[in-house]
């Protein structure tokens, strides 16, 4: 059989998802690493690629539900590229300003392409055009049982509908599920050292984003409302001007609050999001060391501080609380953990955490967080600030974990939130701080990343 044609988005798009539903790897690298192989110099045929696979996955259940609805033959049966195939029409149809008989035409093409027989190119064009013809009538899930009517309904898997029921209730548990599946605009960080957010947001406005606006809780943010480009064809991204970086995700370094001259330890640093951050907090004045568990990670992350034209910090690969014990560094003034976890508040992002995960994640993850908030906790000064994030909206991950921490650790303290927030944030900033102990971001309630992050001062 010919192999799916690498000029065609759809059949890229294709690709990607068989490649994706057979082991479930993150949907972000095999992406990445089938648009290496395409061929596809125009950057909307890319754009498109993304979009696809991106929309199939975040509606997955509720498409296959359609679906089997108007199949007769059931989806398990089929073969998966049949299955993906349909899945990509069916999001195109439904979800897409994409010319009905287009979205159709190409995946037929496709199935033509690769030599399929005539019965499977008629058993697709019938399902499609069945889904069409009921386009403003569609079924519903049966909603005698409200966790499966949800997780269909939004496509989510149910133990996490149910989990989220318990913790949230039926109204607000709908709302969050409907929030973490809609695409957020794209929010950037002004590398406030070069350009002030005033002048950079007229000069958005005036030139390629009419309706950028200032983000109302960081001094530092702007959503780029509308925009559908890519933002490294901005310019100011090449004057390293801006980088990509949700408010929620901004907010963790204010908390931190780094001065400059200080010595700071970015533990788990990725591709430096935060840790850019911080040296434009510290006017790049000091000294960072900042480790990762990948170097490709590091490797991005010497990239961003290039661009940005900061100082590089000190980079290491490897486990963080290995090599600070190897090392035995001088002890830090700040140490900011941004740790791994489950991601449930970055669902909108990345749609494919909430098929990557599973109910054991919760016990095994929130160990790894408590070795690392252990591990590292020897290495602060006395006096020093420490900051604990996640991206994930889980008590097990968040409060617990600190909880369990704080129980062993008495010669820590929680600072408010607000009390430094408040210092260099807007007055909004105050609808995020709880209980005089949190920073929670929910991307139902403010239409951010969801985080939450904690203070602590060692005494
Ligand atoms: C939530 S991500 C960090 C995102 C990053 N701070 C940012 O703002 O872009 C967590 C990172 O921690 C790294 N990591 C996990 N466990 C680690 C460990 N034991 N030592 C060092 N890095 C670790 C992961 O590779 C991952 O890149």
């Amino acid at each position: 059989m010919p192999r799916l044609p690498k000029t065609n988005p759809r059949a890229v798009a294709l690709k990607v998802l068989i490649r994706w539903e057979k082991g479930k790897p993150l949907l972000d690298e095999v992406l990445s690493q089938v648009l290496t192989k395409s061929v596809l110099p125009d950057e909307r045929d890319r754009a498109l690629v993304g979009e696809l696979v991106n929309g199939v996955v975040r509606h997955l259940y509720y498409l296959d539900f359609l679906i089997a609805r108007f199949s007769e033959h059931p989806l398990d049966k089929m073969d998966p590229e049949v299955r993906n195939l349909l899945r990509l029409g069916a999001y195109q149809l439904l979800y897409t300003r994409i010319p009905e008989k287009v979205a159709i035409a190409e995946g037929l093409k496709i199935l033509s392409q690769r030599k399929r027989g005539e019965w499977i190119r008629g058993l697709v064009n019938a399902i499609l055009h069945k889904l069409l013809e009921n386009k403003n009538c569609l079924p519903e899930p049966p909603d005698f049982n409200k966790i499966y009517y949800l997780s269909v309904k939004h496509s989510f898997p149910e133990w996490l509908v149910k989990r989220w029921l318990k913790r949230f209730g039926e109204k607000e548990t709908e709302v969050l599920l409907k929030a973490s599946n809609e695409r957020p605009a794209l929010v950037i960080r002004v590398n406030l050292l070069k350009v002030s957010r005033d002048n950079l947001l007229i000069y958005l406005q005036k030139d390629q984003v009419p309706e950028a606006k200032a983000c109302p809780y960081t001094p530092s943010g702007i959503v780029l409302e509308g925009f559908r480009g890519k933002v490294t064809e901005l310019k100011p991204y090449h004057f390293g001007w801006i980088s990509v970086q949700d408010s929620a995700s901004q907010l963790v370094s204010y908390l931190l609050n780094p001065r400059p001259g200080e010595r700071v330890l970015d533990a788990c640093a990725g591709v430096g999001g935060k840790t850019t951050h911080l040296a434009e907090l510290m006017q790049d004045k000091g000294t960072i060391w900042a480790f990762d568990l990948y170097e490709w990670r590091i490797e991005k992350l010497k990239e961003n501080f290039q661009r940005l034209g900061l100082k590089l910090p000190q980079v290491f690969v490897g486990d963080v609380v290995e090599k600070l014990n190897e090392i035995k560094p001088p002890l830090f003034d700040r140490i900011l953990i941004d740790a791994p976890c489950t991601g449930t508040g970055v669902i909108r992002k990345h749609p494919d955490i909430k098929w990557a995960r599973t109910e054991e994640d919760f016990l095994k993850i929130p160990e790894r967080q408590l070795r690392l908030l252990e591990g590292l906790s020897p290495f602060l000064k006395k006096g020093g600030i420490m900051v604990y994030a996640t991206c994930s909206l889980e008590p097990e991950e968040n409060e617990e974990v600190m909880q369990k921490f704080l129980q062993s650790h008495p010669e820590f303290v929680i600072e408010d939130p607000l009390k430094v927030l408040s210092r260099t944030c807007p007055e909004k900033v105050k609808e995020l701080c709880l209980e005089g102990k949190y920073l929670k971001t929910y991307p139902h309630k403010h239409g951010l990343d969801g985080f939450f992050a904690i203070r602590l001062r060692k005494t």
